[in-house]
C-alpha cells in the first residue's frame, strides 16, 4: 500500500495554531517564538465553519486569508484543515437532523464538536462544499504541504443512531448481503425468533433495541458488528466527500485526518487506503504508557505498509480532559517525541501552540501559555528539542522498520471479542494485545502491527493475540508461516468466531486447531486477582524438563486437549490442575527446522508472557541487546542515509549498558564503541547512526 508524504527537508515540527481567537499584535509575538523553537509547520484552521460560512449561502474567507498569510510569510509550512470537525450554530438551527442521535436514541440540539450525523446529507453536502472551497482558494499557496480533513472521527458515543443512519444501515447490509436470507442466516436470526422479513424491520441496535447495559452488550452480536462496520464506513464516507473536492482543485497535496490510535469506534484498516498518509494524536492515559505509545505508533505505522507517519497533536504540558490532568516532567516531552520519531514518525506537532483564551481547553498546555512567556520550562524544553531537530535535518527522513515480527490487529476481533456473552468481560482485547507486544518491546524486537489480511511471507514471528474472529484465509496463511519454519502464536479466545461473529460448528479453536495441534474443552473465567499458576518449562529445551517460571495467570483458562502439541506450561489449581495451559506444535520447515505453533490458553502475567515471547524471539535470535534491562527501549529505522538505533530510557533511575554497536550518537556528536559502557539518565535520548553497512 503506497503513502504519499508530504516532502520536506527534516522531521516537522510544530502544531495546531489558532491565532483567531487572539488579536494581530498577539500574533507577531507568536511568531517571533516560533522562530526561537524552530517551529517549521503550523495546523491552521481546525476549528472555524462559523467564521468561514456565517451563513448557508455566504462565505467569508478574509481572516483565513490573513491567517494563512501571515503564516506562510514567515517562512512557516501549513498544514490546511477543513474545519468540518465542528458545526456552526446555524446548521443544527436550520437543519437539526445534522445532530446526532445517541446511543440511548436521545436527538442532541445544538453543542460540543465532533458530533455531526454522518448520514446527514445536509452535513455532507456542506461539509464537502466548504472543503471544496477551500481547496480552490488555497491549493497552490506557498508552503501548503497537507490537508487536514475534518478532526478525530468518531465522537460522541463513537456513532449516531438517528433514522437516516437506520437508512443508510439498511442501504449498506442489502450491498453487503443481498438477500434478507443471508442477513438472517449471518445474524442467526432464528435464535429469540429474530427472522426478518422486510428490510425495514431492521433498525439500529441500542439501548432501545438489542442492547441492555450500553454498547458491548447486545443480543445478537452479529447485527452489532455489522453497525458498527457501517458506522466506520459512513465516517469515512464523510472523509472521502472532502477529499474528493480537495482532488478537485488539488491533484497532488497530501491528504490525512487525524486518528487516535487505538481507538475502537473506527476500524482504521478499512480507511487506510483512503488517506495518503497515517497521522494520530498521542495523549496516553498515564505516564507510563511507553510499551503502549510504541504499540500505538506502531499500529498507525502500519496502516500505510511501514511508510513514516505523523504525530499530529501531542500536549507540551498538560491535558485538559482528564480529572487529573499532571504536567511532563522535565525531558518527558523530549523522550515521547524521540519516541514517535524512532517508530516511523517524520513529524512531531503539538496541540497548540497557544493556549486558548476561554471554553474547555483554556488551561490545556501548550507551546506558549496565556502571557506568551519564552522562560517557561515547558517553553525551553520545546525549544531545545526544536533544535534537536533541526540539527538532526533529513537524516531518518523516510526511514523504515526492518521487523521480523508481526503483530496481527484486528477491530473485528476487538469488537466481537469485547460484545461477547458467557466469557470474562475482564479480559480486553487491547489489554490482551499490549501483554504480547510489551514483552516482544522488552524484548528489543521490532514489530509491524499488520491487519490479519496482510502478506506475511517475510516475517520469522507472526503474534495473534485474541485473534477471535477469522476471516478469509487467515488460517491457510498462518499454516504456511509455519510450514517455512518460521513461528506463530495465538492467545485464548482466538478462531472462536467467524465474521458473522457466529462460533465455528466445530472444536476451538475452529480452523487454527489443525496448526496448534490441540482443542479447547472448556472456557473458564475467574474474577480478576483470582490466579492459577501455571509452571512454564520447555520439554525440549536444553534442561529437558521444567526449566522456565511460574507464572500467576488470570482471567481466562481454557482447558485444552492436545492433539499432537507438546505440553510447555500446565495449570496448578483447580480441576484442571496439571493439563496444559501454554502449548507449542512443531510442523513443516521443508529441510529445516520446523516451525513451531504457540498457543497460550491462558491470561498470563507479565513475567510468564515474557517468557513465553521470550523463546519464540531466542529461536529465531530475535532477542535485542537491551532486554534484560527494564524501560530501556531499542528501536531502529532504516533509509538510504544507514540504520539509526534510538535507544530511549523510559525508566526512573539511571542505568548502566553495553552499546550494541558503534556508531555516532546524532544528538551529541559522541562516538560509541560497541562494547563500552553507557550510562543512561532517566529519559536519556541516544539516537545511533550505527557504522555498518546495511
Ligand atoms: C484532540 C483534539 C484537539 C484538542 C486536543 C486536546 O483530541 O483533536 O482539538 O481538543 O485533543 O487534548
Amino acid at each position: 500500500m503506497s503513502a504519499l508524504l508530504p516532502a520536506g527537508p527534516k522531521v516537522r515540527y510544530g502544531g495546531d495554531y489558532n491565532p483567531e481567537q487572539w488579536p494581530r499584535e498577539v500574533w507577531e509575538a507568536d511568531y517571533a517564538a516560533f522562530d526561537l523553537a524552530s517551529i517549521d509547520t503550523v495546523t491552521l484552521n481546525v476549528f472555524s465553519w462559523a467564521t468561514l460560512q456565517p451563513a448557508e449561502d455566504t462565505y467569508d474567507f478574509a481572516l483565513l486569508d490573513a491567517v494563512v498569510e501571515r503564516a506562510v510569510a514567515g517562512g512557516r509550512d501549513v498544514v490546511l484543515a477543513t474545519s468540518t470537525g465542528a458545526l456552526p450554530p446555524w446548521l443544527a438551527h436550520r437543519h437539526p437532523e445534522v445532530e446526532r442521535t445517541d446511543f440511548s436514541g436521545r436527538r442532541h440540539v445544538y453543542g460540543q464538536r465532533h458530533n455531526a450525523c454522518p448520514s446527514s446529507p445536509v452535513y455532507r453536502r456542506l461539509s464537502a462544499e466548504l472543503a471544496g472551497r477551500l481547496a480552490g482558494r488555497y491549493a497552490g499557496t506557498p508552503g501548503l504541504v497537507a490537508w487536514h480533513v475534518g478532526n478525530e472521527y468518531g465522537g460522541f458515543d463513537g456513532g449516531c443512531w438517528c433514522d437516516l443512519c437506520a437508512a443508510g444501515f439498511r442501504d449498506w447490509l442489502r450491498e453487503r448481503y443481498g438477500t434478507l436470507e443471508r442477513l438472517n442466516d449471518a445474524w442467526n436470526a432464528t435464535f429469540w425468533s429474530h427472522t426478518f422479513s422486510d428490510w425495514e424491520q431492521v433498525v439500529p441496535p441500542n439501548l432501545l433495541s438489542e442492547h441492555w447495559r450500553g454498547p458491548d452488550h447486545t443480543a445478537f452480536q452479529g447485527i452489532t458488528l455489522d453497525y458498527r462496520r457501517f458506522m466506520s464506513d459512513a465516517m469515512l464516507a464523510n472523509f472521502r466527500d472532502e477529499k474528493e473536492r480537495i482532488r478537485e482543485h488539488d491533484a497532488t497535496t497530501p491528504v490525512t485526518t487525524n486518528f487516535m490510535g487505538m481507538f475502537r469506534p473506527i476500524d482504521y484498516h478499512r480507511w487506510a487506503d483512503d488517506l495518503d498518509f497515517a497521522s494520530w494524536d498521542n495523549y496516553p492515559p498515564g505516564q507510563r504508557e511507553h510499551a503502549r505509545m510504541a504499540l500505538a505508533h506502531d499500529v498507525m505505522r502500519g496502516l500505510k505498509g511501514g511508510a513514516p507517519f505523523w504525530v499530529m497533536e501531542q500536549t507540551p504540558t498538560i491535558t485538559a480532559s482528564r480529572d487529573v490532568n499532571p504536567v511532563k516532567r522535565p525531558g518527558v516531552l523530549r523522550l515521547w517525541s524521540w519516541q514517535a520519531v524512532a517508530h516511523g514518525a517524520d513529524a512531531v506537532l503539538y496541540f497548540q501552540m497557544r493556549q486558548s483564551k476561554g471554553a474547555c481547553e483554556k488551561y490545556h498546555g501548550a507551546v506558549l501559555d496565556h502571557a506568551g512567556r519564552t522562560d517557561t520550562r515547558a517553553f525551553r524544553e520545546v525549544a531545545a528539542l526544536g533544535a534537536e531537530l533541526d540539527a538532526l535535518g533529513d537524516a531518518v527522513l523516510g526511514a523504515r522498520t526492518p521487523a521480523r515480527v508481526a503483530l496481527l490487529f484486528d477491530w473485528d476481533s476487538w469488537w466481537a471479542a469485547e460484545m461477547t456473552d458467557g466469557f470474562n468481560r475482564h479480559a480486553r482485547y487491547v489489554d490482551t494485545v499490549l501483554a504480547y507486544y510489551r514483552a516482544t518491546w522488552q524484548a528489543g524486537a521490532q514489530v509491524d502491527v499488520v491487519p490479519q489480511t496482510a502478506d506475511l511471507a517475510g516475517y520469522d514471528v507472526v503474534l495473534a493475540p485474541m485473534l477471535h474472529v477469522l476471516r478469509g484465509d487467515v488460517a491457510a496463511r498462518l499454516e504456511g508461516v509455519v510450514a517455512r519454519g518460521a513461528s506463530v502464536l495465538a492467545s485464548f479466545w482466538s478462531g472462536r468466531a467467524d465474521e458473522d461473529a457466529n462460533a465455528f460448528l466445530m472444536d476451538a479453536p475452529g480452523p487454527l486447531g489443525p496448526l496448534f495441534g490441540i482443542r479447547v474443552e472448556e472456557t473458564d473465567s475467574a474474577e480478576p486477582g483470582v490466579t492459577n499458576p501455571v509452571t512454564l518449562g520447555d520439554p525440549l529445551g536444553p534442561a529437558g524438563g521444567p526449566d522456565g517460571v511460574v507464572s500467576q495467570a488470570g482471567l481466562v483458562f481454557e482447558v485444552v486437549v492436545p492433539q499432537g502439541a507438546d505440553v510447555v506450561g500446565t495449570y496448578g489449581a483447580e480441576f484442571y490442575a496439571g493439563t496444559p495451559a501454554v502449548t507449542r506444535h512443531r510442523a513443516g520447515g521443508g529441510e529445516g527446522d520446523p516451525g513451531e505453533a504457540w498457543y497460550v490458553a491462558t491470561g498470563l502475567d507479565d513475567a510468564g508472557t515474557a517468557w513465553v515471547v521470550g523463546r519464540v524471539l531466542e529461536r529465531h535470535g530475535l532477542v535485542g541487546p537491551y532486554a534484560d534491562v527494564p524501560d530501556v527501549e531499542l528501536a531502529v529505522r532504516e533509509n538510504a542515509n544507514g540504520r539509526f538505533a534510538f535507544v530511549l530510557h523510559h525508566g526512573t533511575e539511571p542505568v548502566d549498558v553495553v552499546a550494541h554497536a558503534s556508531g555516532t550518537d546524532l544528538l551529541t556528536g559522541r562516538a560509541v564503541t560497541a562494547g563500552e559502557p553507557l550510562h543512561l539518565e532517566p529519559a536519556d535520548v541516544v539516537v545511533l547512526r550505527e557504522h555498518r553497512a546495511l
